[in-house]
């Protein structure tokens, strides 16, 4: 089985490039907050308001585990792509989470810095409960976020990639999929039987 699990703070481009990498290769691509949403039928900031962040962190944790099931039962050779798995910027924090991870697939974070974060998630602040209250201090509330999750990010990375310079998605696009051909879907020799 071969999936890509991309992580990174909100506005880091999990989504659209891990949409375009899924394109790339011919792949599913999941998003952990939309299937999240479907499953509950409700908006992310209203299961925050409802269950609090706790519920929300627990319901994380349930889909990685129900997916872990999903995957196990759809086994793909190392060489084809399955699954693009992008994940809610709080998701990898959990011990259970970074370890579900782990299981799941090749860890890519899309690291980008306080400042690229504030200028793509400025127009949607209402919609991030974590920083819904923020707006008078966006860039303060992120390299607070930053400060504190970082480094447990980079713990949990197979790999990073710097997306500050990606004038688009596309572009961050082909850097994880060049990156996946390159290191993982090509075997090493004690691979080949
Ligand atoms: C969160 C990030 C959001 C979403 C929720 C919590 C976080 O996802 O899961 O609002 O803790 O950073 P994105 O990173 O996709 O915005």
């Amino acid at each position: 089985m071969s999936n890509i699990v991309l992580i990174g703070l909100m506005g880091a481009g999990k989504t659209a490039v891990g949409r375009r990498v899924a394109e790339r290769a011919g792949a599913r691509f999941l998003d952990t907050d939309k299937e999240i949403e479907r499953e509950q039928n409700m908006a992310i900031a209203q299961i925050f308001t409802e269950r609090g962040e706790a519920g929300f962190r627990a319901i994380e944790t349930q889909l990685l585990r129900d997916l872990i099931v999903r995957s196990d039962a759809e086994r793909t050779p190392r060489r084809s792509l399955s699954v693009v798995l992008s994940t809610g910027g709080g998701l990898p924090l959990r011990e259970e989470n970074a370890h579900l991870l782990r299981r799941i697939g090749h860890i890519v974070w899309l690291r980008a810095r306080p400042e690229t974060i504030v200028e793509r998630v400025e127009r949607k602040v209402a919609l991030r409960p974590l920083i819904a209250d923020y707006a008078d201090d966006l860039l303060g509330r992120i390299s607070q976020l930053q400060q504190e999750r970082y480094p447990k990010y980079e713990l949990v990375a197979d790999y990073i990639i710097d997306t500050d310079h990606c004038v688009n998605p596309d572009q961050a696009a082909a850097l994880v999929f060049d990156h996946w051909k390159r290191h993982v879907a090509t075997p090493r020799h004690h691979d080949r039987s």
